[in-house]
């Protein structure tokens, strides 16, 4: 077995503000029926804490950053984990990242620093017994690790460094750089961001390997358009960037299964899913039209276009269907959405709030779940959606554009289909695709058929997982084949 730590600062079931979490959740789970063991280094927040309380203290440490720390492990909420407990960087209300006042915690430099810097302390044997061969990096809040690895004392580590959303890059001043524990060299080899310090940049720079959650993301962000400043280095860096794209823990995301449901179903049922619509209308307080109900469930940002779907609320209740609307996020967003409720009520209904059971709900009722995303690395909710049999209606970018099959006639005809998609991302392309499903749901038939191949279609992490098992192997220097039969 391959020993990886995985090092994320979000793991569902534990604490999740998006999808992230779902992939550090899942991914031990996955990679492990693929020769590798996988245990995950998180912060020890509250929510987490509530867990791990009663775990085992396996190090201490009298001073990380600021104060002292310790090190639990344990299996907690169905996961391997590292919990570090420092209630100076880490217990306090609020998210992961921001304080109840949505504002970003002013030293989440050290908070994250600390969560890098001690995963390189694991790879030097803090715990005794304990010696991963791979350090997995998720994002700029672990975007240290490779840093840590690379100027640390031990030959040997590997390390990977994913990117989940290269937007988030975690930029900080100059003078934090002194703070962080590593070389002066270090500043000039990567970790320097435009005369300040680029959590990110330094895992791009330093890791072994870069992976980003869907090909085409991976070709995108090595583009000015995409790239975040960061195309150059990642064409630098293009031969050891991998696109491996997420797959979703389809036992939790089951319809056959799924208790949040009003009614469960498969693809030979998918008639069913009728019980659930009329108890997604119930909950939002809409009526019923002939026409089909969208869906979004989303965090309310410019990423996810949400303007775009404002913009189209009128054009979409005149041609006979309704909308739904799970999400909360950036204040204009919301307000331009509330308008719309209030021009609409009966016909479209929103809920500013994060709700995991509902979410599923929705994807068990709703016709078609829209995500015009201005770009998405990978997304989840169209993966959620394909298993549901809510038809993604997406924009071709990033992993939206390798996920989802376009019902374009030759495809419709091919029996191929498993949703609909349009480019460029504009308000314009929405309207004509809203307008293409609105014609194509009255084929029901054909929309059935999309369904069922959506239902169909493979979103479980096992081919990703293995993959990531192969990239790890191959860090290693292993053939995985006799590796996995050790
Ligand atoms: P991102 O991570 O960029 O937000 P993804 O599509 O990868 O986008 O993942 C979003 C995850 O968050 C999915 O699991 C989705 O179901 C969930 N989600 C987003 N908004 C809500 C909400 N308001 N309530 C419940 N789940 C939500
Ligand atoms: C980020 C991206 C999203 C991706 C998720 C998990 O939040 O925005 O596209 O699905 O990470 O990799």
């Amino acid at each position: 077995m391959i020993e990886v730590l995985s090092v994320a600062s979000e793991a569902y079931p534990l604490i999740k503000t998006g999808g992230l979490a779902d992939v550090a959740g899942a991914l031990p789970g996955a990679v492990s029926r693929h020769g590798v063991t996988m245990r995950t280094l998180i912060p020890g927040y509250r929510a987490v804490m509530k867990e791990a309380a009663a775990g085992r203290v396996v190090a201490e440490l009298a001073d990380l950053f600021d104060g002292p720390a310790r090190l639990i492990a344990g299996r907690f909420a169905g996961l391997d984990l590292i919990v570090i407990d420092a209630p100076h960087l880490y217990d306090r209300a609020g998210g992961p990242y921001a304080g109840p006042d949505g504002r970003d915690f002013e030293d989440n430099w050290k908070r994250f620093a600390a969560l890098s810097w001690v995963a390189g302390r694991l790879a030097q044997g803090l715990i005794g017994g304990y010696h991963p061969e791979v350090l997995h990096a998720h994002d700029w809040q672990a975007g240290l690790v490779p840093a840590y690895v690379k100027y640390g004392p031990l030959d040997g580590v590997k390390t990977v460094m994913t990117v989940h959303n290269l937007v988030f890059q975690g930029h900080f001043g100059w003078d934090v750089f002194h703070r962080l524990d590593l070389p002066p060299h270090a500043f000039y080899e990567g970790v320097e961001y435009y005369g300040g310090v680029g959590y990110l940049k330094a895992g791009l720079a330093s890791a072994d390997a870069i992976t980003t959650v869907s090909p085409t993301y991976g070709r995108e962000i090595r583009t000015p358009a995409f790239g975040a400043g960061l195309d150059g280095l990642l064409n630098a860096r293009a031969s050891v960037l991998h696109g491996i794209t997420n797959g979703i823990d389809i036992s939790a995301w089951d319809p056959a299964t799924d208790v949040t449901l009003a009614q469960t179903y498969a693809p030979n049922t998918v008639h069913k899913r009728l019980i659930n619509k009329a108890s997604v209308q119930t909950r939002f307080g809409i009526e019923a039209t002939a026409g089909p109900m969208f869906a979004v469930v989303s965090r309310l940002t410019g990423q996810k276009g949400i303007d775009l779907i404002a913009s189209n609320i009128d054009w979409l209740v005149s041609l006979g269907a309704t909308l739904v609307i799970l999400g909360s996020g950036e204040p204009w967003l919301e307000a331009s959405l509330m308008e719309a409720v209030g021009r609409h009520p009966s016909r479209v209904g929103m809920i500013r709030a994060y709700d995991e059971g509902l979410s599923h709900l929705i994807q068990g009722g709703a016709d078609a779940i829209l995500i015009p995303s201005r770009f998405e690395p990978c997304g989840l909710t169209q993966l959620y959606g394909l298993r549901y049999g809510c038809v993604p209606i997406v924009s071709r970018v990033g992993g939206l554009a390798d996920t989802v099959i376009d019902a374009n006639e030759a495809a419709i005809e091919a029996g191929v289909a498993t949703g609909l998609q349009f480019s460029p991302v504009t308000s314009e392309a929405l309207g004509e695709t809203i307008l293409r499903a609105v014609n194509l749901f009255k084929q029901e038939k054909t929309w059935r058929r999309m369904q069922r191949r959506g239902m169909r279609s493979n979103v479980s992490w096992d081919q990703s997982a293995s993959r990531y098992a192969d990239l790890y192997a191959s860090l290693l220097g292993q053939d995985r084949d006799e590796h996995y039969q050790d």
